[in-house]
């Protein structure tokens, strides 16, 4: 036994000071080769006692794996230092996962009211954020002295230029260049200067939405209204319009969808209301479209306006608009 475990611990010493492959090679023969000194050992098991025979065979076996073992080892240590040197670079790391990103909230609920009105008929429309005071204002029946102003902190530039306060704007600039039909929605950044709370800040997304064409009612924008909140929101939504004021639009209204957490029951996210409220809508005033050089005997039409900070809020369950700027990781890898 002992002439065994002597040998064992021979071999082991001399395979983790072989300096080459080749050495290493010369250990395997020597050692566990057909004619290696465990070999042999082996084979002297036969001129034991039967009863001594099965613990020394053991024995031997496990020296065996050992050797083996270790001169498996060695041999890929040598191989990994060899290619470590050569180039300066280790191989056989494992290398860095790269880290795949994915879509902001504000993306995904974009995509998806696109992708909605996309079936209903309605293409993107575009326009600057950075807008003249016309196209915010004037043109959408506000004039410079009009107390409608004043509900729209807005970031003036100088006294033509403004920060856009509502996507609105691409309204004039859609119609300027198109005539009815037109169906288009414009989803888009606009600028406030709020006071920040869990549902303002200085900067939120709206979708604008437009339909001009003959005969188009207020009976229209409340069906589609409702079939898009069904389709965002699950079948049993409702949606609420409540007589309201804008500018632009006549008859006004403002819209809210059903709570979709309590089904109007009342929640901390309705704040005990069963509505939440959406945005504005209503009939193209006639004055716009003086504005835009459409005839108002021969269309009508119907805008609506709706923040989709407040959509992905309700969908994905956020609490605070400002998470959607902050760009926190923990939060945007929740995604
Ligand atoms: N632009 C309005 C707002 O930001 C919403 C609106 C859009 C109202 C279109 C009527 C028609 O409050």
């Amino acid at each position: 036994m002992k002439q065994v475990k002597v040998l064992e611990q021979q071999a082991l010493t001399e395979i983790s000071q072989a300096a080459d492959t080749n050495t290493l090679e010369e250990l395997r023969v020597r050692y566990i080769g057909k004619n290696g000194q465990i070999k042999q050992l082996l084979r002297s098991v036969g001129s034991l006692s039967p009863e001594e025979r099965p613990l020394f065979g053991q024995r031997i076996n496990r020296a065996n794996a050992a050797v083996t073992e270790a001169l498996k080892v060695r041999q890929q240590d040598m191989h990994t230092a060899k290619r470590t040197t050569q180039t300066g670079l280790d191989r056989s790391l494992p290398g860095r996962r790269p880290k795949t990103g994915h879509k902001h909230p504000l993306t995904l609920i974009r995509e998806e009211v696109v992708a909605v009105f996309g079936s209903m008929g309605f293409t993107v429309a575009d326009g600057p954020e950075i807008e003249l005071d016309y196209y915010n204002f004037e043109a959408l029946n506000i004039p410079r002295d009009h107390p409608a102003r004043d509900t729209q902190d807005t970031f003036y530039i100088n006294d033509e230029v403004v920060l856009r306060t509502h996507t609105s704007s691409v309204q004039i600039r859609v119609m300027e260049k198109e005539s009815p039909p037109v169906r288009v929605i414009a989803p888009g950044r606009c600028y406030r200067h709020e006071n920040p709370d869990a549902s303002h800040a200085f900067t939120f997304h709206q979708c604008e939405g437009l339909y001009v064409d003959n005969g188009v009612t207020l009976a229209n924008l409340k069906g589609d209204l409702t079939y898009f909140a069904r389709q965002i929101f699950g079948p049993d939504m409702e949606v609420r319009f409540r007589p309201d004021f804008f500018p632009f639009t006549e008859p006004s209204v403002e819209y809210a969808f059903s709570c979709p957490y309590c089904k109007r029951a009342g929640c901390s996210v309705c704040k005990g209301s069963g509505w939440i409220e959406i945005a504005g809508a209503g009939m193209v005033d006639p004055a716009v479209f003086g504005f835009v050089g459409y005839d108002p005997e021969e269309f009508s039409g119907y805008a609506f306006g709706m923040g989709l900070d407040r959509l992905a809020m309700i969908k994905y369950g956020i609490e605070s608009i400002s998470l959607f700027l902050e760009n926190d990781l923990r939060f945007l890898k929740q995604g």
